[in-house]
């Protein structure tokens, strides 16, 4: 099989980048490019830390497209909380030197699927307003892209933001709710996520033993994570939403079950902005168009990790 060419979406923080890791590593993807939206942290760190992890994987060359600076109608937060100052850990901020390519996000995703239609999939791990935006412009988008794959959303699981919602869809609702409009979307949301990506004490141990610079990159960004998800979630490990997105993406031996529904998400402000809602029970009137992946190896994914950052191979298990 060639390698399929994919479109990264990234709010660029800690798991984001190691996410970018896994992608430009993998034989089984072609990193066309990285495109950026706001979310985790400050925009100019999230392209800061998007190159940085890029060089730190030889691929200088894949260009780095900045995109929205702010949700379509929202104001946000940025989760700095989480993924320590600048996002890569709090100590880190990266200053690679590298320019960012002069086309708007926005514009470059349109003419790349435009040019090449049905062969490129964009792999979103950040707020969709860049996604949305592509939307506003091109209406048929989906003829024209392959899969998109979101990482966003919490099903049957509490959100990690609000009680309600996930960081990705809560940023920007708005986004969201068009995006699963519009698109056929395969979805990892937050419930998946910690059923299937917590690398837990004894992975920060195994991967403590590994002397590379991935490994070290890990550890820079992981540990606050972990004091935080620790703290805050009873978990003592780091959870990697991104890196599983990819992952999936990149390896159908890591998915489970998964089923196709009506999926939504509340625009509104409030209690329940960005709550995504899964009509599993089908009672809505409407297409079923988002797969929903409902579950994943967790040690499939944990050898593939350790395979990145142990060799630079996420598919040393495959
Ligand atoms: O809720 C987790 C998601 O929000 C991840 O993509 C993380 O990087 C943040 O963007
Ligand atoms: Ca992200």
């Amino acid at each position: 099989m060639p390698p399929r060419r994919v479109i990264i979406d990234t709010d660029t923080a800690g798991d984001d980048a190691l996410a970018i890791l896994m992608a430009v590593l993998s034989d089984r993807l072609d990193v066309d490019g990285v495109t950026v939206v706001a979310g985790n942290v400050e925009f100019d760190y999230q392209v800061e830390n998007a190159k940085y992890a890029l060089r730190l994987a030889g691929a200088d060359d894949v260009p780095v497209h900045e995109g929205a600076r702010r949700p379509l109608l929202k104001d946000f937060e940025h989760a700095d909380y989480v993924h320590g100052e600048g996002g890569l850990g709090g100590e880190l901020f990266p200053d690679t030197g590298i320019p960012s390519a002069d086309e708007h996000a926005v514009d470059y995703v349109l003419r790349t699927v435009r040019e090449d239609p049905g062969e490129v999939s964009l792999v979103c791990i950040g707020p969709l307003t860049n996604v949305a935006m592509a939307l506003q412009r091109e209406p048929d988008l989906d003829d024209y892209v392959d899969e998109v794959w979101v990482m966003g959303g919490a099903v049957n699981a509490p959100g990690n933001v609000t009680p309600a919602a996930e960081f990705n869809f809560w940023v920007d609702p708005d986004a969201a709710k068009l995006v699963l409009r519009e698109l056929d979307v395969t979805l990892v949301d937050w419930g998946l996520t910690l059923d299937a990506s917590v690398l837990g004490a004894e992975a920060f141990d195994r991967f403590a033993a590994f002397d590379t610079a991935y490994a070290d990159f890990f550890r820079t960004i992981a540990e606050p994570v972990r004091e935080f998800t620790r703290e805050e979630q009873g978990v003592d490990g780091a959870t990697q939403p991104d890196s599983l997105t990819v992952a999936l993406a990149m390896a159908p031996e890591l998915r489970g079950a998964a089923g196709t529904y009506y999926a939504d998400v509340d625009e509104r402000e409030g209690l329940t902005r960005g709550h995504s809602v899964v009509d599993t029970a089908d009672v809505a009137d409407a297409p079923a168009r988002t797969r929903v992946i409902e579950s994943a190896d967790a040690d499939l994914f944990e050898e593939l990790f350790a395979g990145m950052l142990e060799e630079g191979d996420p598919e040393r298990p495959l």
